[in-house]
């Protein structure tokens, strides 16, 4: 990984034991200024903790079950490190058993909403909650195992339903264990026991903000790169976009964007693109119309791994194509982030799964021969956000929702043609002008339309038709990887299915995804 910080900065390490919701606790942490990164359990190790040098460690969740032979459990080292550490949910089990406690399977599962009550005072909750309080604390938990005996040293600090021993602490070692996940939304007051442990407990700062990471940033990239010479492509989206910016600003010259129109954009998208670098910052920019090659090669192909897998070569291919007529590139920069590099990649022994090979991640073929620079791959959407607004990118650029490298190709589900591509762009277009009309932009995280290889028979006039269906998808989230189906009003809807209906031919139904992530995922591809 590259290690974009300054050393100077206090950092708190989380350990990873395979939970999907991991990356929320570096996002909470990060929120209030705490740099953090996530490493594997089998890779943080006596002489990894003491090189990364950390003010606190979190043990995070997990699929295993701690009285299970072979389940992971944190280095020894992570309890005599002398900082402080908190458990989280399997973190926290893994940790009990750890120091002499014990943990057992087959109670009652706990999923969902829960509540615990406070039976002694911690430092973890400080300014929340404590005995005497007369309401229950909100909490999410997600457990089929619990803590049935603690660890030498901890008192019972809050219990639930189904989790006598929820909440542990040993306030003289500073070891904290929650069964509760505090990095989800629907613990209302889980960011404040966060901070509460890193700000109050650990005594960290918070100093890490995104004129500081511009800085790193800048120094890193000259470090890496040196004279050599940079490609990067430019997807039309704010995370190439930001990341062009900033090499940029690191390296002048020894940088060529290259911005490839796969004739898979959303209408007006790839003008928006050119229009911005040329004219906004004045940053050379190669434009590749790629169209027949896309469409060309994703003829026949219907499964979305394969659309995926060759869209993810077909753009190293122009990539190299290019690299060449500038004299050779050593380097290709990517807008990766944080979110896809932890998406796609498992580690060894480690539960997590690949869902989707993120174009600019897990779609890269092993035969692309030029390094990768990723100079946003620690950051989560809504901080590259800040880092735009920091490089002086304009809101209205910055505010964009998020586009996938693959674009209109994973939201046509079956083959790709050009008629669909045209229909779909149309529609998607029609949808949001609605969306920017009824001033919903800002409100939703990403709105898109899916075109689906399904046709239903409709009646328009005193005419028979036998059109495809359009899917609308809008969804609220703060990072991508949850999401919640937006809420539209009824007549919002309504207005939207008419005018698609009317306006574009080749679509006679629309109808509303109301799938929330998970179980469903944001693109439908
Ligand atoms: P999913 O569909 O996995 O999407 O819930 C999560 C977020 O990632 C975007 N996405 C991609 N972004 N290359 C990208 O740069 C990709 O291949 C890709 N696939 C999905 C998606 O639009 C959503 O914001």
């Amino acid at each position: 990984m590259t290690d974009l910080h300054d050393p100077t900065h206090e950092k708190a390490l989380i350990i990873d034991f395979g939970s999907q919701v991991t990356q929320l606790i570096a996002r909470r942490l990060r929120e209030s200024g705490v740099y953090c990164e996530i490493h594997p359990f089998n890779k943080a190790d006596a002489a990894f903790i003491k090189a990364y040098d950390p003010k606190a460690i979190i043990l995070g969740g997990g699929p295993s079950s701690v009285p299970d032979a072979n389940s992971p459990r944190a280095d020894d080292y992570v309890f005599a490190a002398g900082v402080p550490v908190l458990g989280i949910c399997y973190g926290q089990q893994t940790m009990m058993e750890q120091l002499g406690g014990k943990v057992e399977s087959g109670h009652h599962a706990e999923f969902g909403r829960a509540f615990i009550e406070p039976k002694a005072q911690s430092s973890l909750f400080y300014g929340l909650f404590g005995p005497g309080d007369t309401e229950a604390e909100q909490v999410w938990m997600s457990h089929g195992d619990r803590v049935t005996r603690v660890a030498d040293g901890f008192e019972v600090i809050a219990a639930s339903q189904n989790a006598p021993l929820a909440v542990v602490a040993d306030e003289a070692r500073k070891f904290y264990g929650v069964q509760f996940h505090p990095e989800v939304v629907h613990t209302p007051r889980g960011s404040q026991m966060l901070k509460n442990f890193t700000h109050e407990i650990a005594g960290m700062k918070g100093d890490w903000t995104m004129a500081a990471f511009r800085q790193e940033a800048v120094r890193a990239i000259r470090e890496q790169v040196g004279l050599g010479r940079v490609i990067c492509g430019l997807s039309g989206g704010v995370d190439s976009s930001v990341a062009a910016v900033l090499l940029h600003e690191a390296i002048g010259e020894q940088l060529t964007c290259v911005f490839v129109d796969t004739g898979l954009m959303r209408k007006g998208e790839a003008d928006e693109v050119v229009t911005l670098f040329r004219d906004h910052y004045n940053i050379p920019l190669v434009h590749v119309d790629a169209g027949d090659t896309f469409l060309g090669g994703l003829a026949g192909v219907s499964d979305p791994e394969k659309k995926r897998k060759f869209i993810g070569g077909a753009f190293i291919d122009i990539f190299e194509e290019e690299a060449r007529k500038v004299g050779g590139a050593d380097y290709l920069a990517q807008g990766t982030l944080y979110p896809d590099v932890i998406e796609s990649v498992s580690f060894d022994g480690g539960p997590s799964v690949t869902i989707k090979s993120h174009h600019n991640v897990g779609g890269l073929p092993a035969r692309m021969k030029m390094k990768l620079v990723e100079p946003l791959r620690e950051l989560f959407k809504d901080e590259v956000r800040a880092l735009g607004r920091e490089l002086g990118l304009p809101e209205a650029f910055v505010g964009r929702h998020p586009s996938p490298g693959p674009g209109l190709a994973i939201r046509i589900p079956g083959e790709v043609t050009a008629d669909k591509v045209k229909i779909l762009q149309e529609a998607d277009a029609v949808y949001l002008d609605e969306i920017r009309k009824a001033g919903l932009y800002d409100e939703i995280w990403q709105a898109f339309a899916v075109l689906l290889p399904v046709q239903t028979v409709g009646v328009m006039g005193d005419a028979r038709t036998y059109d495809n269906v359009l899917a609308l998808r809008a969804v609220t989230s703060t990072d991508g990887m949850t999401a919640d189906y937006y809420p539209y009003p009824h007549d919002f809807l309504g207005r939207c299915a008419t005018r698609i209906i009317n306006e574009i031919r080749g679509v006679n139904r629309v109808v509303y995804d109301i799938t929330s992530k998970p179980p469903g995922t944001i693109e439908w591809e």
